[in-house]
């Protein structure tokens, strides 16, 4: 059974079912308008990360603002936003195993396609897919720059890249060279740092792939914390942040930059009712654990001061009130900032685009659950 949207279009919010993920529309196009703007003077370019919104209509106005395509991170998502429309997608992630191999050959068959590698093993096995499947496939070396979860090292990376230059059905297509543990550094000092040292290791392997005669054509990488520094760079020249559009509560604790970064505002919200009030100080919503991913600490009550989200189970927020707030009545539906956005996005169907405070649109969450 498919199960209806929380609204429709037209409606007021305040008659938008809950738990419910609303976008903002203002600040949302503010946002797109600024990351463009942003990287305008730079050369650089932007290749927003979709994994944040899983959502093709979202993917499609990056594009018209001037993206060069967008990632993701699984061959599923990869699938979602081709189905969407979205024309050239980057899979900035290792992809193993033959069913997924599979299915990536026969998706660039249809999409200009382009996924990760970090082992000579999955190198071969992405050959094998693509020649049996008479597929030309373009692979990027991912490498570590800082963050300790994918990649390999310099030198392990120039090996890599020789040897899909010289696989069939592969093209090398350049260096993948995200640092993810940079992106909520709180200061710009910290990240600016961290990126340096990502440079310095995208320096030290295209200077090894120079001196193997392989031309290095991409380095894409950076987040929306550091995005900026990497477009500064000189060595990168393609962006990936993907938070910015939506942005939340952990990206709202980085300290101010010098930089745009932090003129991102705040887009997404869950919608929750309050659906209990027990106690004079303690109210209950109904966004827990199943509407709001805590990964990133708690959601914050959006223009309700004195009011806490103090506890999040499977369906149930409590929200912890001081004696001078003014306090929520039953039945009150309040916005959250969710504590980070993409897997909060990953929890709903539906994204409930607003303006003025009604119900603009209802957008598909087409790639929730996309995790193969
Ligand atoms: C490979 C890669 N690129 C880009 C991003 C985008 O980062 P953010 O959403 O912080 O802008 C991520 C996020 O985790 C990522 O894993």
């Amino acid at each position: 059974m498919s199960l209806p949207p929380p609204a429709e279009a037209g409606i007021a919010l305040e008659d938008v079912d809950t738990p419910a993920l609303i976008l903002e529309m203002e600040p949302f196009e503010r946002n797109l308008r600024r990351m463009t703007d942003s990287l305008k003077e730079s050369g650089v370019a932007l290749r927003p990360h979709a994994k944040s919104h899983k959502c093709p209509e979202i993917a499609l106005r990056q594009l018209a603002l001037g993206a060069v395509g967008v990632c993701c991170q699984k061959v599923t998502e990869a699938e979602a936003l081709v189905a969407g429309g979205v024309g050239d997608v980057l899979i900035a992630n290792q992809v193993v195993g033959e069913r997924k191999l599979r299915r990536l050959v026969e998706l660039a068959q249809r999409a200009r396609l382009a996924v990760c590698a970090d082992h000579p093993v999955n190198v071969a096995a992405l050959a094998a897919a693509a020649t049996a499947a008479g597929a030309r496939l373009d692979v990027l070396v991912e490498l570590d720059v800082g963050a300790g979860r994918c990649g390999a090292p310099p030198a392990a990376a120039a090996e890599l890249a020789q040897q899909v230059a010289a696989s069939p059905g592969l093209r090398f297509a350049g260096l993948q060279a995200y640092q993810g543990a940079a992106q909520h550094l709180r200061s710009e000092a910290e990240r600016a740092a961290a990126i340096d040292r990502a440079v310095a290791a995208v320096q030290e392997t295209t200077a090894l792939l120079a001196a193997h005669g392989i031309e290095c054509e991409r380095v894409t990488g950076g987040g929306t914390g550091t995005y900026l520094l990497e477009a500064a760079s000189g060595v990168y020249t393609e962006v990936q942040p993907g938070s910015y559009a939506l942005m939340d509560a952990d990206y709202g604790r980085n300290e101010p930059a010098p930089a745009a970064t932090l003129a991102f505002e705040q887009s997404l919200f869950v919608l929750a009712t309050v659906m209990s009030r027990p106690a004079p100080r303690r109210a209950v919503l109904d966004a827990g654990l199943k509407a709001l991913a805590t990964d990133s600490g708690l959601p914050l009550v959006d223009a309700l001061e004195g009011v806490r989200y103090v506890k999040a189970t499977d369906e149930h927020g409590v929200l912890e009130i001081d004696p001078s707030a003014a306090a929520p009545m039953l039945g009150d539906k309040l916005r959250l900032v969710p504590g980070h956005c993409d897997p909060t996005v990953n929890l709903h169907d539906w994204i409930v685009c607003v303006r003025g405070g009604r119900v603009e649109a209802l957008w598909r969450v087409a790639a929730r659950g996309a995790v193969f």
